[in-house]
């Protein structure tokens, strides 16, 4: 188990998670320090002989499972999942999620939207009564970046959404290009009044790929601090 607490509750959320894996599964695998945890489990049910089949979220995931030795697909090849499991920036009690920070949240949302079910590990942190505490990562096309930016600042006043919307960078260096070649930029919204409304005025826009507002795709959250694990939804 890690030395640092956090990292540990991580770890722990993970190893939960594995129990549900079962010979022959078709697995999507998450992107994040949380979710490395998972694939790590993986990996070690691979090497003890199980048969299962993933799909990565990222390209730093699919580098981790190809160390592993963990058969990949995609989801050409298997466009249906079992379950995915992924960690999460922020959840609420009803299951929705902000995802993105790792800058993964399309393929994510894709995998997971392919899958059965979607288990989200995640440490006590993360936890808020209310969405919006984490920056939401709005996953932008280069061209026409400023339109863009303008077109999201408008929409999500509509439903009471105010707040700085930075495009994300390296280290405040070079900006952030994601998987698909795309920015990022973080919406510092605070308290979101309305994720559904949200999500929608977002989904509209020309320009935005996608966003991380993942709402009822979470069938399962494991939750882990230094007390144990804590299970919301159905593992099952
Ligand atoms: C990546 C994600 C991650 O799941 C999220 O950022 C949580 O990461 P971590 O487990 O490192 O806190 O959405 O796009």
């Amino acid at each position: 188990m890690p030395a640092d607490p956090l990292d540990a509750a991580k770890r722990l959320a993970a190893e939960k998670a594995a129990e549900i894996v079962r010979p022959g599964m078709r697995l999507g695998l998450g992107t994040g320090s949380t979710a490395k945890h998972f694939v790590d489990c993986v990996g070690e049910k691979v090497k003890g002989g199980m048969p299962l089949i993933c799909v990565p979220t990222s390209e730093a995931t699919r580098a981790q499972a190809a160390a592993l030795n963990i058969p990949l697909t995609s989801l050409d090849e298997t466009p249906e999942l079992d379950a995915t499991v992924d960690g999460t920036d922020e959840f609420d009690p009803q299951l929705r999620l902000i995802k993105g920070g790792g800058g993964a949240l399309l393929r994510e949302k894709i995998v997971a939207s392919a899958s059965k079910r979607l288990i989200v590990i995640t440490d006590r942190t993360k936890q808020n009564t209310r969405l919006g505490r984490f920056p939401l990562p709005i996953e932008v096309v280069p061209f026409g970046l400023e339109a863009t930016r303008r077109k999201i600042e408008s929409a999500a006043a509509r439903v009471g959404c105010h707040g700085a919307l930075t495009l994300r960078r390296v280290k405040a260096g070079p900006v952030f290009v994601t998987d698909n070649g795309n920015y990022i930029l973080d919406a510092a919204f605070g308290v979101i009044p309305d994720p559904e409304g949200l999500a929608l005025a977002l989904a509209v826009l020309p320009g935005v790929v996608e966003h991380g507002l993942f709402l009822g795709l979470a069938s399962a959250i494991v939750i882990a601090d230094a007390d144990g694990v804590e299970i919301k939804g159905d593992l099952r």
